[in-house]
């Protein structure tokens, strides 16, 4: 599949079915977040994936839809790269490639996934006892597409025009 049908392939999937995400495929899934670019490589991030009991703690703390499986992007904000000049700490933005990656990754295998930003923070660590010196960044839920499911949002195809988005 050459890139732009994967990209536009890609997207964000809110309704699941129950069946599982094969342990091969999430081993192809982190190997992508692995390969990721990050500022300075720093690599300043922990994966935690979400199946069984531990899933089911997250879904109070985020909105992961009935995604069978989800993993969390968490950066150690300390050693991700801080901007000198006005202290910008780039950890989000590895996060969020490290993410990106990944719902590419699931798409290449079939799989849909949705990035989700609206977490809970401090009850998602408490919940899953996420070590202190670790900031959750983003969730990606997986799982099968539920094709019987009506996408309420239907964002996918409300992009903005090129023309629009890139400066003259
Ligand atoms: C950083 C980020 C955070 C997001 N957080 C959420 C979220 O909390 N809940 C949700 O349903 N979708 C979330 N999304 C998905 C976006 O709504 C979605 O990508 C956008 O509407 C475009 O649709 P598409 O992914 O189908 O192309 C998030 C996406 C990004 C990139």
């Amino acid at each position: 599949m050459d890139f732009l049908t994967l990209v536009k392939k890609r997207r964000s999937c809110r309704a699941f079915t129950d069946q599982t995400v094969e342990q091969a495929d999430l081993q192809t899934i982190l190997t992508a977040a692995q390969l990721a670019p990050s500022a300075c490589n720093l690599q300043p991030l922990k994966l935690h994936v979400l199946q069984g009991e531990r899933l089911e703690g997250a879904r109070s703390c985020a909105w992961l839809y009935n995604a069978p499986a989800a993993v969390l992007v968490c950066t150690y904000d300390d050693k991700a790269w801080v901007r000198r000049h006005d202290q910008e700490n780039f950890g989000l933005a590895d996060a969020a490639i490290a993410v990106d990656h990944m719902a590419l990754a699931a798409a290449s295998l079939d799989l849909s996934a949705c990035i989700i930003g609206a977490i809970k923070i401090n009850e998602l660590k408490t919940s899953l006892q996420i070590p202190e010196d670790e900031h959750p960044q983003l969730i990606l839920a997986l799982g099968y597409p539920d094709e019987t499911a009506e996408d309420k949002l239907q964002l996918h195809d409300k992009r903005k025009a090129l023309s629009e988005l890139v400066a003259d």
